[in-house]
């Protein structure tokens, strides 16, 4: 994988080239668009954490990890409290390492903040995520969010 892969903020020069990012057409039911996830951390800064994934100077994809405020390490239920809310991979970008990059990242994160597990949910089917986030170690927890099943990750596993 590219050495030159690296997150960097979303600001006023590069928010347009964020929203003209695209999946493959196959795949829109798959995850919002990049400007319905924007609006939607601007809606809640405190919780969201979207961030653009560059190869050297070339913007490859999107991902939105979400952050639970409340999260309280004493706490035992905090399963769903932090995780993966968005991530698109430019269409001609698939397959080249982004992605993980992308999920290791948001690990990262949210190691750095204190705690041990990462949460997401995907469109269940072979059409959909599931190969992708299996192969990365996540595993089914059996519950559904609305018609997304979930996934979870402990950080000790990456
Ligand atoms: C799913 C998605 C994020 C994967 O990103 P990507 O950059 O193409 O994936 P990577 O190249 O990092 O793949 C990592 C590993 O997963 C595997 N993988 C990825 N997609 C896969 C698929 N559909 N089926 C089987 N394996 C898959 C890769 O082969 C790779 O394995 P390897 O490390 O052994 O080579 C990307 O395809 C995407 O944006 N899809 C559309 C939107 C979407 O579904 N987002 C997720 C919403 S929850």
């Amino acid at each position: 994988m590219s050495s030159s892969l690296h997150l960097e903020k979303v600001t006023p020069d590069n928010v347009e080239a964020a929203c003209l990012l695209k999946v493959r057409p196959d795949q829109d039911g798959l995850v919002k668009p990049v400007a319905w996830s924007l609006a939607q951390a601007y809606a809640a800064p405190e919780v969201a954490w979207p961030r653009l994934i560059f190869d050297g100077e070339r913007l490859v994809g999107f991902v939105m990890a979400f952050f639970d405020v409340r999260f309280d390490p004493d706490e035992p239920d905090d399963r769903l409290r932090s995780g993966l809310w968005r991530l698109n991979i430019a269409a001609d970008e698939q397959g080249r390492g982004y992605g993980r990059f992308a999920v290791e990242a948001v690990c990262e994160e949210i190691r750095r903040r204190g705690q041990t597990r990462t949460t997401v949910t995907w469109v269940p089917g072979a059409h959909g995520p599931e190969k992708f986030y299996l192969k990365l170690g996540f595993r089914l927890t059996g519950e559904m969010s609305g018609d997304q099943v979930v996934g979870e990750l402990e950080l000790g596993d990456v």
